[in-house]
């Protein structure tokens, strides 16, 4: 059984829409860098196990990435997810985890990296947002695409409006994604790319707005 561990900064949908999907893994930990994110909650009452590595108590970020990978590594996982953990990671760290390391990010990349995508999306004028589950390599929001979901962006959105349509496919991607992993259906290529075998042969474009 794949071992998982997962890390939080916060409300842990993401981390909650994993507990949902029944997947062929094992829940080995939740850690956050926050002790007051609302999702440690919630997988304390499912009985997971959890921790704290409080980012604000170490003097640098190699120091906090350290102590992070040893609170990670003492639960033996087979691959470590990033569901909503807002620290930017060390080279080291990252290298650590090479292979093992999944992020979910709340656009279409590589549009829009880093923070704040929804507005950024919505003053861009896209017509298409969406989210991305991708393996994390050192350099922030670019590593190996393993699965996209785009929604339509509408006249009348906000930011909030638009980041819960993007959740609501983050919560069926992200799953999917671990399954696949768990299920060793991905391999990465040299060229820094995910193939999925079997392969998906679907062709159906998304065009937004919908054509008359
Ligand atoms: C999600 O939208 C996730 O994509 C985003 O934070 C939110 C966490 O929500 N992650 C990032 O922006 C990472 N750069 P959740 O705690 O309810 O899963």
């Amino acid at each position: 059984m794949t071992r998982l561990v997962i890390l939080i900064s916060g409300r842990g949908s993401n981390m909650e829409a994993l507990f949902g999907a029944n997947l062929p893994v094992e829940f080995a930990a939740v850690i956050s860098n926050r002790a007051d994110a609302k999702g440690l909650q919630t997988a304390a009452i499912r009985g997971i196990p959890t921790g704290v590595i409080d980012h604000k108590t170490y003097v640098d970020r190699a120091a906090f990435d350290t102590a992070l990978m040893a609170e990670i590594d003492r639960h033996a996982p087979d691959l470590v997810v990033l569901a909503g953990f807002m620290r930017v990671l060390t080279d080291g760290f990252v290298n650590h985890y090479a292979g093992r390391l999944i992020n979910v990010h709340p656009a279409l990349l590589p549009s829009f990296p880093g923070l704040h995508t929804h507005e950024r999306a919505l003053a861009a004028g896209v017509k298409l947002h969406g989210c991305t589950v991708h393996f994390v390599t050192p350099e922030v929001d670019v590593g190996p695409i393993v699965i996209q979901a785009a929604v339509p962006v509408l006249n009348d959105d906000t930011p909030d409006t638009l980041a819960a349509r993007v959740l609501t496919e983050e919560h069926r991607i992200f799953p999917q994604a671990i399954r696949w992993f768990a299920e060793g259906r991905m391999t990465l290529t040299a060229q820094g790319t995910v193939r999925l075998s079997p392969a998906a042969t679907d062709t159906v474009p998304l065009v937004s707005p919908p054509l008359d």
